[in-house]
């Protein structure tokens, strides 16, 4: 299970060589092991909700639309891997039963990031391991461009991890994944590794199982207990994905549950910060964000 950030794919940075290279070692890898690939939408999911913001577009209508950049990165990347589908898979049951040895996803419906759809994969193909290639190289104790004592946490659990994510947005608490995929990865025991993906050499050790310079979250030790944040709802509300006979849960359904601590993904809020929500932060020094700050993922 590999979740690829837009920030990552197409930074304007040689991106077609990345993506190249980064298609050449799935395949390569994909010859012992089965590999689902979901893509973010990185500047492209923002520069569009942004232009939905200043047209009066709702959280709604920008979620929408960074779900659309989220399928034209993975039709990228689908591309590299010799694999142009008119439609990239919509749901996370839809790629399960793919039996593909590459499978390639983007967004799914409104409320919740790639983060959770890659959970929500890894729920439906029972994967124990998820890896999230972004554009940091690990969760730090603090902003390390800010804070010279900041260190990289090598190792955390995953209820240390859900201690960060679960906490109401406030200008100085902010987190590095999305609550809603903390909760699933907890749920079904998925370990998260969190790694630099413009590594290429960090991100094979990661898909084999190796020692990684990156963070590894670990759902197994200090996750036998109830969920750290207040209990979800027990409630289905989403038709789509409740549909698989493991939806079980609310979990399932990519919603929300009554205590989700953010109304909602805000791509493009700020040039600087892209997911901040609600109002400035002021001068509170801290950067606003509801994610990622641990560490800065690129703007
Ligand atoms: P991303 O998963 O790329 O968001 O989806 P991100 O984490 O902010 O970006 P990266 O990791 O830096 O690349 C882009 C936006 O698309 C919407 C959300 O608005 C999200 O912020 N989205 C995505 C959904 O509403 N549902 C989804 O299933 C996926």
């Amino acid at each position: 299970m590999v979740s690829i950030g837009g920030s990552i794919l197409v930074p304007d940075d040689n991106d077609s060589d990345y993506i190249k290279r980064l298609a050449a070692m799935l395949k390569e890898l994909s010859e012992d092991a089965r590999i689902a690939v979901i893509c973010g939408g990185g500047k492209t999911a923002r520069y569009y909700a942004g232009m939905a913001r200043s047209l009066g577009g709702g959280d709604y209508e920008q979620d929408i639309l960074g779900i659309e950049a989220t399928r034209m990165n993975a039709q990228l990347l689908a591309l590299a891997l010799g694999d142009m589908p008119d439609e990239v898979h919509r749901t996370p049951e839809e790629l399960a039963s793919d039996g593909k040895r590459i499978s390639i996803m983007g967004g799914t419906e409104p409320g919740h990031t790639t983060d959770a759809v890659t959970a929500m994969v890894a729920k439906a193909l029972g994967a124990t391991r998820m890896i999230n290639a972004t554009s940091v190289d690990g969760v730090y104790t603090s902003d390390p461009r800010k804070d010279p004592d900041a260190r990289k946490i090598s190792r955390m659990t995953i209820d240390e991890l859900g201690e960060i994510v679960y906490k109401k947005h406030s200008a100085s608490k902010s987190s590095v994944f999305d609550p809603l995929g903390v909760q699933i990865a907890k749920e079904n025991r998925i370990d998260i590794l969190i790694v630099d993906g413009r590594d290429l050499d960090e991100l094979r050790n990661a898909i084999l199982g190796k020692e990684i310079g990156g963070t590894f979250v670990d759902s197994h030790r200090g996750a036998r207990g109830p969920p750290t944040g207040p209990a979800p709802a027990p409630r289905i509300r989403s038709a789509r994905l409740c549909a698989s006979p493991r939806a079980s849960s609310w979990t399932s359904c990519g919603d929300r549950p009554s205590w989700w601590p953010w109304p909602r993904m805000r791509p493009g809020a700020s040039s600087r910060c892209p997911r901040r929500r609600g109002p400035p932060s002021g001068s509170s020094g801290a950067c606003g964000r509801t994610r990622p700050c641990i560490s800065e993922r690129s703007p």
